[in-house]
């Protein structure tokens, strides 16, 4: 059957491969560093050569000096590796990696969307694509979003796309009032009041820690909001031996390593099926981490004229860090 041209040949893996040490190898051989998020899979966050979150990955894919960087993520970081990096070869196991927020967000849906809103200033969340990135004033992060909109003086208006809850989110944080696009995660979505509430009665003294990413009914309640890189600090320093997990629960793998005295509960999808599991995260396996780094491709590329309008919001949320 032929494959689409972006799609990895997995026909090709000899299935006797050690594919950890193949990967080793070819890492050397290639020049490259795996860069992953905390939502992959543990077998490939043990292979990369830094684990973080949104924030941290983009720092470093930006001081990167490596020929190739392998992004085990998905799509909308790995271009914002390519946005900060353009030197370097980025390529992302799967093409089809995407994300809720980025994919259901088009530039050109959002320019029109943006002429309701003029003089205001537009922060986006980085889980966008390089288009809306171009059509934005500041990028943020979960880890500085409050900051971010903090740094917008009192009297300018802000847009805030596309993750309403996080916007939503920051609102309630800063008091800044903000047009919010109508986007939202389906992985987070899937949190409700209910499953929690259910939860908490089996475990009581179990501290709720979330993502703002999640509605705020749900992290109204928390005990903690951050991004991920802020829930595993959080844990790591907290005293509590029990922990309610709102978000991806692929965190949990590095939670443990931290605190393997405490218990790290995940809380279930309300609609029944596993949905607490980022199907775009999900989809980078170690064979297809192999065969990016064998065929170096599906790679990112970027016009260079749209990169350059996307690195500038980049650079000043860079900046306020
Ligand atoms: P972090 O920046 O907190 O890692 O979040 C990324 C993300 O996609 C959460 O769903
Ligand atoms: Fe996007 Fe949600 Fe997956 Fe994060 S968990 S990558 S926001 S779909």
């Amino acid at each position: 059957m032929e494959l689409l041209p972006h799609r990895p040949d997995l026909d090709s893996v000899d299935p006797d491969l050690d594919l950890s040490a193949e990967i080793k190898r070819l890492r050397a051989e290639k020049k490259a560093i795996i860069l992953a998020h905390y939502y992959q899979e543990p077998a490939v966050q043990d292979l990369a050569d830094f684990v973080g979150d949104s924030l941290q990955l983009a720092i470093e894919a930006r001081k990167a000096k490596a020929d190739v960087i392998l992004f085990c993520g998905v799509h909308f970081m790995a271009e914002t590796a390519k946005i900060l990096n353009p030197n370097s070869i980025v390529v992302l196991p799967d093409m089809d990696a995407g994300c809720s927020l980025a994919d259901r967000c088009h530039a050109e849906i959002f320019r029109e969307w943006l002429k309701d809103y003029p003089d205001h200033v537009v922060i986006s969340y980085i889980n966008c694509s390089a288009g809306v990135k171009a059509l934005s004033d500041i990028i943020c992060t979960s880890a500085n979003a409050v900051s971010v909109v903090n740094s917008v003086p009192a009297d300018k208006k802000i847009v805030f796309a596309p993750d309403r809850h996080l916007g939503h989110w920051v609102s309630v944080q800063t008091g800044r009032g903000m047009a919010l696009y109508p986007g939202f995660c389906i992985v987070h979505e899937q949190f409700t009041p209910r499953r929690v509430a259910a939860m908490k009665v089996q475990s009581p003294e179990a501290k709720l820690i979330v993502h703002p990413e999640c509605d705020i009914s749900i992290s109204a309640k928390a005990d903690f909001v951050g991004s991920t890189a802020a829930m595993l600090n959080f844990i790591a320093k907290d005293t509590g031996k029990t922990f309610l997990i709102g978000t991806e629960p692929g965190i949990i793998y590095q939670m443990k390593k931290l605190r393997p005295d405490a218990e790290f509960l995940p809380i279930p999808a309300d609609s029944g099926r596993n949905g607490s599991l980022c199907p775009y995260m999900k989809l980078n396996t170690l064979e297809k981490v192999y065969l990016a780094l064998r065929d170096m491709k599906p790679e990112i590329v970027l016009d260079e004229a749209l990169r350059q309008r996307a690195l500038k919001p980049m650079e000043a949320m860079l900046l306020l860090r």
